[in-house]
């Protein structure tokens, strides 16, 4: 099949490289035309482990072209998708204006009977909101009489940062919402060499799902959390009752690490969208609202406990080990570490950082206001306290002699309950996680 992709970021991205390995032929644009020029020279321009592997192998076999000129490649397509960004709106809403701008475009320039996909996620009614741009654009640029023939489907994007080839190839359910069978059936082919169960329904119960997804998932987060409130003030260990409760295949063991909360471009977005949906709605969602206040509480209380545990931020030197807004990606975008970093510098602290792959994009944020150590030791050094935000493995890998030794003081703050398990109050730090005895 011929596959358009408009939007090459982290979902559209990964899902073009990944549908030209299934052996379909994609077009990538994009508006950025710097990110462009650098794919087309076979730069990936994130960090997404396996992506700068699978784009040379697309290229070499010739299956991806990469382009800001959606007109030149979007006669004979079979899907156009949809990958645009739909960041939130201050008040909590998506922002569609991408989605609609990208629809629009390709109303103006689509001359055939094709099928619409939307990969991004947007709320419910979008989709059919979608399809009239398109057709109201291709009315008012003179192929009105084609316009019937575009249908829209909704396929919802689940991939995973940092495992998103894995989660693209080896999904756990492939959502598929149209109106049309003929929509479900291309889908379904598009899809051929992915083992994943299918779910085949109306558009707006795909759009629905995505939310819910996510929004489960953070409130499994922030339960977790409240849990870790309790563990610390009746002496019990939350990693260990995470790990005894997970047991059970009911709960299951994902997102229940407590810590400073769930943060990222899609989770505190998308919770946001679906109260806001519900409130729209008439419908009042209080679980979604508490999830939404313990995630902000979380952040508020680390820097509440290291700062009476200093005595005051002011004039204090504070090492932050990681940035990005979970391990094994570089997106920073709402990190609870990068908000954790900006509130401690706005309390007088001096802050040096360091995150194995964040450091750019972080930079893009911060600016010069903190230090960009080369190492995490480089970014300890003469510190009064060590705040870990971000749990890379490799933390655990560190010398912790070496890193008592360049400390100013042996104080941490493990906002990721990383280091719990090292017994590091045995090798003498002060050591203090979230929920835990460790
Ligand atoms: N990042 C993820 O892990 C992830 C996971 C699941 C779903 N999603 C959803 O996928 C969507 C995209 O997210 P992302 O993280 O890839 O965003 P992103 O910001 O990384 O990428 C969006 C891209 O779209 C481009 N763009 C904007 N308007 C355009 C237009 N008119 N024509 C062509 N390109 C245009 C931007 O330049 C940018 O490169 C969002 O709705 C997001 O919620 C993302």
């Amino acid at each position: 099949m011929n596959v358009v992709m408009v939007g090459t970021g982290y979902a559209g991205l990964v899902s073009g490289l990944g549908y030209a390995k299934l052996g379909h032929r994609v077009a990538c644009v994009d508006t950025d035309a710097s990110k462009i020029a650098r794919l087309d020279l076979g730069d990936v321009p994130f960090y997404e482990p396996g992506l700068p592997e699978l784009l040379r192998d697309m290229q070499e076999a010739g299956r991806v072209v990469f382009t800001t000129d959606l007109a030149q490649v979007i006669d004979g397509s079979d899907v156009v998708m949809l990958a645009v960004g739909t960041p939130p709106r201050p008040t909590g809403e998506a922002d569609l204006r991408y989605v609609f701008q990208a629809a629009d475009e390709v109303g103006a320039c689509l001359g055939h009977e094709a099928l619409l996909v939307v990969k991004s996620t947007v709320p419910v009614g979008t989709n059919r909101r979608v399809l009239s741009h398109v057709r109201e654009a291709m009315t008012a640029t003179g192929r009105g009489e084609l316009a019937p023939l575009i249908q829209v489907a909704s396929l919802p994007e689940f991939l995973s940062e940092g495992r998103a080839l894995a989660d693209f190839f080896a999904p756990s359910r492939i959502v598929i919402g149209a109106e049309d069978p003929v929509a479900h059936d291309l889908l379904e082919r598009l899809h051929a060499g992915v083992s994943a169960p299918l779910i085949l329904t109306t558009l707006e119960t795909a759009e629905l799902t995505k939310y819910a997804a996510n929004a489960f998932l953070a409130t499994k987060v922030s339960f977790i959390n409240e849990i870790a409130h309790v563990a610390e003030r009746v002496g019990a260990d939350v990693r260990t009752l995470a790990k005894a409760i997970g047991m059970d295949p009911r709960i299951g063991p994902s997102f229940l690490q407590a810590g400073i909360g769930y943060g990222g471009s899609c989770f505190p977005k998308d919770v946001s969208a679906l109260h806001q949906l519900a409130g729209y709605n008439g419908y009042d969602f209080k679980l979604l609202s508490a999830a939404i206040e313990v995630n902000n509480r979380q952040r508020d209380l680390f820097l509440r406990g290291a700062e009476d545990v200093l005595g005051g931020f002011q004039g204090r030197r504070i090492a932050v080990w990681g940035l990005a807004f979970k391990p094994r990606t570089d997106d920073v975008r709402e990190s609870a570490a990068i908000d954790i970093v900006q509130r401690t510098f706005a309390r007088g602290a001096e802050v040096a950082v360091y995150d194995p792959k964040a450091m750019g994009r972080a930079r893009s944020v911060l600016g010069d206001r903190v230090e960009y150590a080369p190492t995490a030791m480089d970014a300890a050094s003469g510190a009064d306290a060590l705040f870990l935000l971000t749990d890379w493995p490799e933390f655990r890998e560190v010398s912790f002699d070496t890193l008592r030794e360049g400390m100013m003081s042996p104080l941490i703050f493990d906002g990721r309950n990383l280091l719990a398990d090292l017994r590091l109050r045995d090798r003498g730090f002060t050591y203090y996680g979230v929920g835990t005895n460790g």
